[in-house]
Parts: structure tokens; C-alpha cells; sequence
């Protein structure tokens, strides 16, 4: 009998190692001999820990599954949920960049072969560079740490850069509260992002690159460091990859937490040994990178979507979306939300599917007040705004991002204030110090709300005043887009703001 159930770190927190043992006790007290694979997460991390049990007809699903629950695995009971792919939820989505994940085991490169792995990477070892940079350029894909800059351009601008040792960099440090996609795809299909980092290598001449991850990701840096293994023992990895004569080597570094370290060139810093401290551009890292060298610094997610646009075709990925946000987005719904978890869709979808269809509204069963959408510098946005089409322009036009696609829900019962506080707060302690809007306007910015919230309304437009010096005169997006929040929840939501309402809320 085979069965898997995820090894992926919110599946565990959720009890998935307390499943597996409890499996492998009915199994022996019925006599029935069981193979159990530690798969990624399928996304519905309300589901977790999400059994499967093959069958004649594809997986079966069983969730969410606990200890004293896993006589049902074997007899059926309530938590049979039927066929995976049959469930709504997985069924509507356009898996391309997590189209293996939750489905292969992390660590078999047999299994991830055979679902389509390495296609990609075969197919750029018969081109050029130039044209697997054309190719990239063609699909539109965009750089999904948030900024959006097309990752074709980047790679060509590290393409055309003299020079003979280059650099590729995965920014694998997910920061942002309430995003997820980057631990699950390392820890659910890591091959992807080594593969796409072999890519990109090709693509600009680089033999050489690392990625950068969190100590918060304890789980997806042992699976990325046994899947480097692998990838070396195997020949995707090295000196002749997959025989074709061209090098690429990888290593994993982890990082002690800062999250400004997220930020691509104080990043740098800590991977050259340095304090993570943001570096004034230009020089672009594209240009004079990780020890001054062009590099390509790319979030995961971006790398781990070129082995889909190489295998299928630029074509076929630039078919999805709407107007310059083409392809694919794995949003990552969290928050006060029924149904949360990553669900990977065509651009374009309005936040009120998003949250109410998808997500089931909220866990609380209240009203929703606003999602705020981007992770902790993102902008909330109200229900009067949920209309807008996901995509990078769409949401800019609003005065809001999407950032790296998390978004966080909040019932009626929320205080905007006490989340604008929360966003000058976070500022002020994750602040590297270099520039002066960013370290002394957070920490007045915190003072500033706390006049407010004592009814000093006269505040307010210091507040504004002082959101705008952060927005335009920080180095790097921490300063800079920390007014988001602050701003979007003064506007949407004043009364929050004013004492009169806080004291009858009170
Ligand atoms: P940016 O707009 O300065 O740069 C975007 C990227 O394009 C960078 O890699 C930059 O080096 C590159 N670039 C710009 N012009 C180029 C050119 N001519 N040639 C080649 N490359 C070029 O944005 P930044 O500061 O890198 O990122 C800000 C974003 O990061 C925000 O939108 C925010 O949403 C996101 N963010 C994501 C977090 C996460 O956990 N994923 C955490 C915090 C912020
Ligand atoms: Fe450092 Fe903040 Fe300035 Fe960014 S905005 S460089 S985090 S002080």
C-alpha cells in the first residue's frame, strides 16, 4: 500500500510526523505492509496533515488527518476527502511553477524526471545563452519577490556583462509575514529551483551560485542541501552537467535572520561575510553583484518558474495573465481565512474570488474588513477595492502591490490603527540603520501614531508628512514602502484614526 504524507513544515507543525507513526502502528497491527513518502504540501493548509493513499483511480485524499483518526485511511470514515485532483480547491488552479509539488517525492530525481524535470534544462543545453535570455524575455515572466522587473532583462543585462566569472543568486529570504511559496516549493520540489538556477547559469555564463535562505527554515534548508547532494551525485550539479560539458555548482547559505537581509544587495553583504547592510544603487548587482561581479539576483519563485517556460515554451506561459503580468501567480492566502494555503492561478483574479470564493471568507465567520496584500509593507485594501484584477499594474494603480503574492485577511473586528502601528513598529526594529527616513521616521512614526491613538488628531497630517519623507527619500523598499500600510489603512479606514470612533469602540 502506498501512501505519502508531506513532510512540509506547516503539514508538520500541523501533526504530520505523529500521522506517519500512527500509520505505520495500524499498518503493522493489521499486517499490512505500507511504503510512506514524505511528499510536499498539495497547498490546502487547512487539509494539513493531508493523507494519500493510491488507489486504481490516482490518490485519494484523507484530512485533516490525526493519530487517533488513521483507521479511517484503511476503512473510510468522515475524513475521506476522494480523489485529490478531483478536490475544488487543487482543480481549479493552473499549477505550472508547483505543478510537481505535493505530487513527487522532494528528494527522488527519478520521480521528478519523470514528471517532466530537467526537460527545461535539456532543452537550454541546446541553445545559446542569448537565446534562452530571449526565450525568458518572450514568456513575460516578471520577478516575483515583488518588484516585477522583468526577469528576461535582467539576465541580459548579466549576459552582456564582461567578464568571466558571474554569479546566480536565489533570494530565498522569505521575509514577508503571510507568504509561504518559497519554503514550499523548497521543501516540496527543490529540483525546480536547481534546476532553474542551472538555467540561468547557462543563460549568462555563470558556473557558479548560491542560494540564499532564512534560519527560520529549518525544514527547507535540509531538504535543499540533501537535494544539492543529489543533484551533484546524479550530474545535474557540477563540472559536466548532464554530459554536456558545461559547469554548474551550487551552495546553500543560510542567513541569521535581519530581514532586510531580504533585500537584494544587503543580502549581498551577508553572503560576502559582511553586516546586512543595504548598498546604494546603482552599481546594479547585474552589473557589480556578489564580490563585484555581475550577478543575477532572482527570487525562487522567478527561478523556479523557468524550467515550466523552458520545458513548454515562452508561448505557452506568456498565454496566461492579463496585460504585462503574464503567466502564473502562487498566491499564498493567510490570515483570518476559512480556506488558506497556496493556490496557483493566471493573473487576474479580483480579491473578492480570491477571499471569498477561494478562501472561503474568514475563519471567524465575520465580516471581512480588508486583506492586506504584499506582506508587511504592503497596502490593505478595502472591500470597495476588491474588484481589482490581480496583476502589477492593476494593484499599482490603486496605490497598492502585490508583492510576493501574500495576502492576509482581517475580520471587521480589526483596528487599522494598531495595524499601521504594527508596520511603523516592524520598520523600526527590522531597520539596518544606513539611511535617516527609514531608522528615525519609523521610530517617530510609532510616536506619532501613539499621539493619535490618545486623540491628538492634529498628528495626522504629521503622520502624512512624514510617510511621504519615508516613501521618497529611503534607499531601499523597507523605508520606502512601509508608508504602504500606514497610509492605505489612514485612508480606507479613518475612523479608525479618530477618537470619537476608538472610544465608542471601546
Ligand atoms: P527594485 O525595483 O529596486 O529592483 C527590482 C529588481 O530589478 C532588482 O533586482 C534590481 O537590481 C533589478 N533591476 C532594476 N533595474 C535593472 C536594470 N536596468 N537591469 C538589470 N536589473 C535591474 O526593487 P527591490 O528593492 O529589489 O525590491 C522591492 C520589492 O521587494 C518590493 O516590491 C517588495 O514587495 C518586495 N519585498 C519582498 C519581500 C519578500 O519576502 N519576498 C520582503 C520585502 C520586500
Ligand atoms: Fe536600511 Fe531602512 Fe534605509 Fe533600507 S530604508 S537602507 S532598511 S535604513
Amino acid at each position: 500500500m502506498r501512501i505519502w504524507i508531506p513532510r512540509d513544515a506547516a503539514a508538520k507543525a500541523l501533526g504530520a510526523d505523529e500521522v506517519v507513526k500512527a500509520v505505520e502502528a495500524e499498518a503493522a497491527r493489521r499486517g499490512i505492509d505500507v511504503t510512506i513518502t514524505r511528499n510536499g504540501s498539495r497547498g490546502m493548509i487547512w487539509l494539513e496533515p493531508l493523507v494519500e493513499v493510491e488507489t486504481g483511480q490516482g490518490r485519494a485524499a484523507f484530512g485533516p488527518m490525526t493519530p487517533e483518526d488513521v483507521a479511517q485511511i484503511f476503512d473510510g470514515g468522515p475524513l475521506s476527502l476522494g480523489l485529490t485532483e478531483e478536490l475544488p480547491w487543487l482543480k481549479a488552479q493552473t499549477r505550472l511553477t508547483f505543478q510537481r509539488c505535493g505530487i513527487v517525492d522532494p528528494l527522488s530525481l527519478d520521480d521528478y524526471r519523470a514528471h517532466g524535470g530537467l526537460k527545461g534544462l535539456e532543452r537550454a543545453l541546446s541553445m545559446t545563452g542569448a537565446e534562452v535570455v530571449q526565450e525568458v524575455l518572450n514568456s513575460g515572466l516578471r520577478g516575483r519577490g515583488g518588484a516585477g522587473f522583468p526577469t528576461g532583462i535582467k539576465w541580459k543585462t548579466v549576459h552582456d556583462a564582461p567578464g568571466p566569472l558571474k554569479y546566480i543568486v536565489a533570494n530565498a529570504d522569505e521575509g514577508d509575514s503571510g507568504t509561504f511559496a518559497d519554503r514550499m516549493i523548497m521543501e516540496g520540489d527543490p529540483f525546480t529551483l536547481i534546476e532553474g538556477m542551472a538555467i540561468a547559469g547557462i543563460a549568462v555564463g555563470a558556473t557558479k551560485g548560491y542560494i540564499y535562505s532564512r534560519s527560520e527554515y529549518p525544514d527547507a534548508n535540509e531538504v535543499m542541501a540533501a537535494a544539492i547532494a543529489v543533484a551533484r551525485v546524479e550530474g545535474v550539479l557540477g563540472q559536466n552537467i548532464l554530459g554536456s560539458g558545461k559547469a554548474f555548482e551550487l551552495e546553500l547559505r543560510v542567513g541569521a535572520g535581519a530581514y532586510v537581509c531580504g533585500e537584494e544587495t544587503a543580502l549581498l553583504n551577508s553572503l560576502e561575510g559582511k553586516r546586512g547592510t543595504v548598498r546604494a544603487k546603482p552599481p546594479l548587482p547585474a552589473l557589480q553583484g556578489f564580490m563585484g561581479r555581475p550577478t543575477v539576483v532572482n527570487n525562487v519563485i522567478s527561478l523556479a518558474t523557468v524550467p515550466v517556460i523552458l520545458e513548454r515554451g515562452a508561448e505557452h506561459y506568456a498565454g496566461f495573465g492579463i496585460g504585462r503580468s503574464k503567466g502564473t501567480i502562487p498566491l499564498q492566502i493567510a490570515g483570518n481565512v476559512k480556506r488558506g494555503g497556496l493556490y496557483e492561478i493566471a493573473f487576474g483574479l479580483t480579491l473578492d474570488r480570491i477571499v471569498n470564493e477561494i478562501g472561503g471568507g474568514t475563519a471567524s465567520g465575520r465580516p471581512v474588513k480588508a486583506v492586506q496584500v504584499g506582506g508587511p509593507l504592503g497596502a490593505w485594501m478595502p472591500v470597495s477595492q476588491f474588484d481589482t484584477p490581480f496583476g502589477y499594474e492593476e494593484y499599482a494603480g490603486q496605490n497598492a502591490l502585490i508583492g510576493h503574492a501574500g495576502l492576509t485577511v482581517a475580520d471587521d473586528t480589526v483596528d487599522m490603527m494598531a495595524m499601521a502601528r504594527f508596520a511603523m513598529e516592524f520598520c523600526a526594529i527590522e531597520s539596518c540603520g544606513k539611511c535617516t527616513p527609514c531608522r528615525i521616521g519609523a521610530v517617530r512614526g510609532v510616536e506619532t501614531l501613539d499621539r493619535i491613538a490618545q486623540g491628538d488628531s492634529s498628528a495626522i497630517p504629521l503622520l502624512t508628512d512624514l510617510c511621504e519623507t519615508m516613501k521618497s527619500g529611503s534607499l531601499c523598499a523597507l523605508g520606502g514602502f512601509t508608508p504602504y500600510p500606514v497610509m492605505s489603512a489612514l485612508t480606507h479606514f479613518p475612523d479608525d484614526f479618530t477618537s470619537q470612533a476608538r472610544e465608542a469602540a471601546e
